[in-house]
């Protein structure tokens, strides 16, 4: 009953998709068990490139079910438009499983998360405004939709209606806009009932089963560990637990199942949106990873925020989510570099410290100390196995293995599915 979570380890789009796709082959599900459509998971196919939102990257291999789990936030018109996106591109998206716990991110929802971001000002958290935030909050406010509502419009009414009381108050008195009408809601919500109906299911059931059938059921975690709205940087993270105990409440599968858990790892750090981030570049090495590493969100269009390799951050994703294996990413963005820091403490107040801060204000004022490893100058998109790599090259992924705390089993060297060296295989 192997069931893999597979997960962003730093702050997002460290090519979550790409891998996940890569051992879509192979295995029997892939489960999205949090977020929403605030991920952008990029998958190249041959001459073919795929931008998911909320689908999971399994629904591109046909022998793969994907599945929504109930930790996910689901919003019903950019699922339909997704799957219409895909269909017309000639996927097959029939097997699709939508969990009937999960919550609908309402329209509501998303006005909420864009009023307040206006409201936050220069304190804002740079949402990607899609609703998340305000959606999770009515989930443990126990005023949410679930997708199972759509399906009873009495039911559907009496809920919106109590979401809204508090929220119109707010949003007529506090952020002076008009009140949201009820009945608008929950019509536009009734009419995706139909449309979404082949595919919703008891997906805690169906997941079980499968792993009592020795099924190969994959994770896939949306946002990144440091996102995490419990062990990230808060209040800059996002509303969900991306991080591998959020496989088991968002997928209800017990945490006696779970066998192995990758934590994916770019060569460089990236972050979008406001928060700290030690090792951030304000010069022409940031603009040049950005420009050689085509750092701009998928979901937003945003320049990503870009930085070196910072191996604090990494031993503390081992940690949180008991990692097993590392999937080192983008290592080719690289190539060029004489010269190639990493960070491998923080000086805080004048000491160094080795690991993570729990306090907030430490960890915004941590400066990053570095090491520094000699870079390579070869073209390394084409090797296939770790000897193919440049001595150099080899040296620095070794180096940010025994600082990171887990071995790592896999390194990307381009976006493609074969660009990619294998060390451990995985299954
Ligand atoms: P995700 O959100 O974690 O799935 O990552 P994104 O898709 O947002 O961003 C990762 C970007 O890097 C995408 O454009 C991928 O196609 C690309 N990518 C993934 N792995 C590699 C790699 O090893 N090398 C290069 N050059 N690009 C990669
Ligand atoms: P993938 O899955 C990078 C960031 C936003 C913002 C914060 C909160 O592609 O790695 P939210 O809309 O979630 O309330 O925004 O989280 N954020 C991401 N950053 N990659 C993502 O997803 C992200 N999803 C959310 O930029 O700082
Ligand atoms: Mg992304």
């Amino acid at each position: 009953m192997p069931a893999l979570v597979l997960l962003g380890a730093q702050w997002g789009d460290e090519g979550k998709g790409k891998a996940t796709d890569l051992l879509g082959g192979s295995v029997d599900y892939v489960v999205r068990y949090q977020g929403g459509n605030n991920a952008g998971h990029t998958v190249v196919v041959g001459d073919q490139k795929y931008a998911l939102h909320l689908l999971p990257s399994g629904i591109l291999s046909p022998t793969c079910t994907p599945v929504i789990g109930n930790g996910v936030v689901v919003d019903p018109s950019v699922l339909l438009s997704e799957l219409s996106g895909l269909n017309e591109r000639g996927v097959d998206t029939s097997k699709l499983l939508i969990s009937g716990n999960a919550h609908i991110i309402t329209p509501y929802n998303v006005t909420v998360d864009k009023v307040t971001e206006r409201f936050l000002g220069k304190r804002k958290i740079g949402t990607t405004g899609r609703g998340i935030g305000p959606t999770y909050a009515d989930k443990i406010n126990r005023v949410g939709i679930r997708v199972q509502d759509l399906y009873d419009e009495s039911i559907l009414t009496q809920k919106v209606e109590a979401a809204l009381d508090v929220k119109n108050q707010i949003l007529t008195k506090l952020y002076n806009r008009r009140a949201i009408a009820v009945d608008q809601v929950v019509e536009e919500l009734v009419g995706y009932a139909e449309k979404l109906a082949p595919y919703v299911a008891d997906t805690v059931l169906v997941l079980n089963q499968a792993l009592e059938d020795d099924k190969v059921v994959l994770f896939e975690g949306g946002q990144g560990t440091l996102l995490d709205i419990d062990h990230g940087t808060y209040p800059f993270v996002t509303s969900s637990n991306p991080t591998a105990g959020g496989a088991c409440t968002g997928a209800g599968v017990g945490p006696t199942k779970i066998s192995r858990v990758i934590g994916i790892l770019k060569a460089y750090t990236t972050r979008v949106g406001a928060g700290p981030f030690p090792t951030e570049l304000f010069d022409e090495d940031g603009d040049a990873l950005r420009r050689i590493g085509g750092e701009r969100g998928v979901t937003t269009g945003r320049d990503r925020r870009c930085g070196w390799f910072d191996a604090v951050i990494a031993r503390y994703a081992t940690r949180v989510n008991g990692l097993t294996d590392f999937f080192l990413t983008k290592l080719d963005v690289l190539t060029g570099w004489e010269q190639i820091p990493v960070c491998v403490a923080y000086e805080i107040d004048g000491k160094r410290v080795e690991e993570l801060p729990y306090s907030q204000s430490d960890f915004h004022h941590a400066k990053p100390v570095y090491e520094t490893l000699p870079g390579w100058s070869e073209d390394i998109t084409k090797a296939k196995s770790f000897s193919d790599l440049p001595k150099n090259a080899q040296n620095y992924v070794k180096a940010l293995e025994e600082m990171s705390g887990a071995p790592i089993s896999a390194i990307g060297v381009g976006p493609g599915r074969d660009e990619t060296i294998e060390i451990n295989s995985f299954l």
